[in-house]
């Protein structure tokens, strides 16, 4: 069975209902699915993984949401080689943050691609001002990145 990490990062709940419910679709599909939602890099064994999907809003301004932004701040430090991962990336964002909308998503974006890993299909970037409803969204975006894996 093909297994996949979710990494969320979600503040007031919207980027941790998304990862549900994708989390729920992708095991239908048959994947087994791991969510990882704080901790340390190595609780996440990425050395172990061959697919991860980050999901997270932002927050602040163009900060991390808190639960993940110790496992970005140790990647981007720490460097570890990712070149054997694929990822794919949703960004729950808001465009009236104009410079700073969907960066928490862009700067993980950023770091994998730094890091080695090699991203799958483009990046969902979600505005809560125009969609209320990330899931949806999420589920189409999904469909057509599962036929890219
Ligand atoms: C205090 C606060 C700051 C935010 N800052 C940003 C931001 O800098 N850029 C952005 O695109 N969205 C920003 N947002 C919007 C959130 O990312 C968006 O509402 C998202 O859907 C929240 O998802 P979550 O519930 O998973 O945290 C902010 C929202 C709040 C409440």
């Amino acid at each position: 069975m093909a297994g996949l990490l979710i990494v969320v990062g979600s503040t007031s709940g919207n980027a941790q209902l998304v990862s549900d419910v994708l989390s729920d679709e992708f095991k239908e599909a048959g994947y087994d699915v791991d969510l990882f939602e704080d901790g340390a890099m190595d609780d996440a064994a990425l050395g172990d993984r061959d697919l991860v999907l980050i999901c997270t809003s932002t927050h602040g301004l163009g900060e991390m949401p808190d639960n993940i932004d110790p496992f970005y701040q140790e990647l981007a430090e720490r460097t570890p080689d990712l070149s054997h991962l694929r990822y794919g990336v949703i960004a729950l964002g808001d465009q009236t943050f104009d410079d700073t909308f969907c960066k928490a998503g862009r700067d993980f974006d950023a770091l994998f691609a730094r890091l080695g890993a090699a991203r799958v299909g483009e990046r969902l970037e979600v505005d809560a001002c125009t969609q209320p409803l990330p899931d949806d969204d999420a589920l189409d975006w999904m469909k057509e990145w599962v036929t890219l894996l």
